[in-house]
């Protein structure tokens, strides 16, 4: 008897609490979910990247699972996999390399969830297997090494040599700025690639590279790195062999991160071509769009610009 009266009292005391009504039921607000893939941490622009994603995505209510590949594809292929068999509204990712995604891409394709390139472009042999891109012109880039190279050194005579510490081979941005580069050299025929060698984007294998590039190219007039981290390794083995940097060999670096404008800053570097990580507010615009049928764009890319060390200092970027 008394189980009973404490049973019906604990269901009157469900009853109140549910509201009993359906106008006071809780409105449960469904938040977008969104898997993103980065693909590592091997710069300083990748850890702003991956930092200004998670800001955004917190500031726009939208629930983000982050996955760091560490800088392996297979591990974003595994990680876009798991965001399928999840069942997320939305998919991005900064693709490590161009090449290698139509499989996975088919089947985020099947399952008709939405996939967004993030940063990097990629070749597939299919058509249509991703929704929208949102990063930078890396060729554009390239032209403007280039053309800061045709600007500063245009007036002498003879021959001029760069050397080239590209980023990871067979990467969208490693291919473009090399690309970009080029296509200004071919109109300045004095201008030569005197070595090329890649540096995956790592200052430690920045420092690597210089010391072979002063090994089998000494002579050389300009450093040109795909970014400031690279920049910064072959700054300090420079350094260590007694040239001066910005001095005796100029350089030119992709980013514009904090490490590379304090370089600009002391005129070690004397040339950055900006490539802007802060794209996360846009992304996630992006993302509401597509979600709710609204028309996106299906290329975005992000306005860059170039600084050099004849620029104020006060009117350098400021970077977190
Ligand atoms: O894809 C952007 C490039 O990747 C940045 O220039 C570089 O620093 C990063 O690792």
């Amino acid at each position: 008897m008394k189980i009973k009266a404490i049973i019906a009292f604990l269901a009157f005391i469900l009853v109140i609490s549910s509201g009993c009504g359906k106008t006071d039921e809780p409105v449960i607000e469904e938040r977008i979910v969104f898997g993103f893939s980065q693909l590592g941490d091997e710069s300083e622009w990748r850890t702003s990247s991956s930092n200004d994603i998670k800001r955004a995505a917190e500031e726009a209510g939208i629930q983000l699972i982050f996955d760091n590949a560490q800088q392996n594809q297979f591990n974003q292929i595994k990680a876009i996999r798991s965001f399928i068999l999840n069942g997320v509204d939305v998919i991005a990712f900064s693709p490590i390399v161009e090449g290698g995604w139509d499989n996975i891409l088919m089947e985020a394709k099947a399952a008709g969830i939405p996939v967004i390139l993030v940063d990097r472009n990629i070749k597939t042999e299919e058509e249509g297997l991703y929704t929208a891109f949102i990063g930078s012109d890396f060729f554009w880039e390239g032209v403007q090494a280039g053309k800061w190279m045709v600007e500063r050194f245009g007036y002498r005579q003879g021959v001029v040599r760069v050397a080239e510490i590209s980023g990871t081979v067979n990467s969208s941005p490693a291919i473009g700025r090399h690309e970009g580069l080029m296509e200004v050299f071919r109109d300045n025929p004095k201008f030569v690639l005197a070595f090329s060698i890649s540096g995956d984007f790592m200052r430690s294998k920045g420092k690597e590279c210089m010391e072979e590039i002063l090994k089998a190219a000494p002579d050389i007039d300009i450093l040109y790195a795909h970014n400031d981290d690279m920049a910064i390794g072959a700054i300090e083995v420079m350094e260590e062999a007694g040239i001066l940097p910005g001095h005796d060999i100029a350089i030119v670096s992709v980013d514009a991160q904090r490490s590379g404008l304090e370089a600009l800053k002391e005129k070690k570097i004397n040339c950055i071509v900006e490539c802007s990580p802060y794209i996360g507010d846009a992304l996630m615009e992006l993302v509401f769009k597509i979600v709710n049928g609204e028309p996106f764009p299906a290329v975005t890319y992000i306005e860059e610009r170039v600084f050099t060390d004849r620029d104020d200092v006060d009117s350098l970027p400021v970077r977190p």
